[in-house]
């Protein structure tokens, strides 16, 4: 079963275009919650691009589903993260001058600060904590040895990929990837860039995917459909796939 997580930053986006208190992630992530996500997922970046202080507060109360807070090994983010003890803690890279997240961590060249931020996040009580990576059977293998429980896997590339041969060759990446993350005893997760059409290649291929996130794709067609009914198709995509 993959359960519907959804990335609630683009509200923050669009209301930090306008300075103003709306639209507001905070009722945004109720919305999603009501229409059929699983759970809410933030990334609180340390140039505060989307994001605030604030939203983490208010995120933390009224979410009811599960809760992954997304940071980088930053001390001020991971001290903001162990006090808010969400339930999933996702550690990614984070460059500044990047529009959105671009690669996975390399978990083989930062073992000893990934190591050290995972014992801190479970120290301050955090269940569950998983490691954003591209799927890449050396890195995945290198998680086992941080004590993170779980990996996130890029779908980036997949995601970027137009056409067919290209699109299957990432897929298959992805699934490889996914097996030597289960061998490994890691849970799975998945996220970036998936979406209304590309999201039933993805999961009738790529196996052991415990949740998705998925934030852009949902926040811009409710430009169009409204939030609801755009959290409730991608609810029903991911539970036909479910079963199917
Ligand atoms: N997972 C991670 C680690 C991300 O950084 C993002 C983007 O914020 C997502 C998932 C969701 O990607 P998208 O917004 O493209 O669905």
């Amino acid at each position: 079963m993959t359960r519907l997580l959804i990335n609630i930053d683009h509200v923050a986006t669009l209301r930090n275009a306008r300075r103003k208190a709306f639209p507001d992630p905070v009722e945004a992530a109720r919305l999603c919650e009501a229409s059929g996500a699983d759970g809410i997922v933030f990334h609180l970046r340390e140039d505060r691009r989307h994001i605030q202080d604030h939203d983490v507060v208010g995120l933390k109360q009224a979410v009811h589903g599960k809760l992954d807070f997304e940071l980088s090994t930053n001390e001020e983010m991971v001290s903001i993260c162990c006090a808010t003890c969400p339930d999933l803690a996702t550690l990614v890279p984070e460059k500044r001058e990047e529009i959105t997240t671009e690669c996975g961590l390399d978990v083989i060249r930062h073992q000893t600060i990934l190591s050290d931020t995972v014992d801190q996040l479970h120290q301050a009580g955090i269940g569950e904590v998983a490691l954003f990576v591209d799927p890449d059977p050396d890195q995945i293998q290198a998680v086992r040895d941080t004590g993170a429980s779980a990996i996130e896997l890029h779908t980036g590339d997949f995601a970027n990929a137009t056409a067919g041969e290209e699109q299957l060759y990432e897929v298959h990446k992805l699934a490889r990837a996914a097996d030597v993350g289960h061998e490994c005893g890691l849970t799975i997760h998945a996220g970036h860039g998936l979406d209304y059409n590309n999201y039933s290649l993805f999961a009738r291929s790529v196996p052991h995917v415990r949740e998705v996130s998925i934030g852009f794709a949902i926040i811009a067609r409710s430009v169009f459909v409204g939030l609801g009914a755009a959290v409730t198709e991608m609810a029903q995509l991911v539970k036909r796939q479910n079963v199917s």
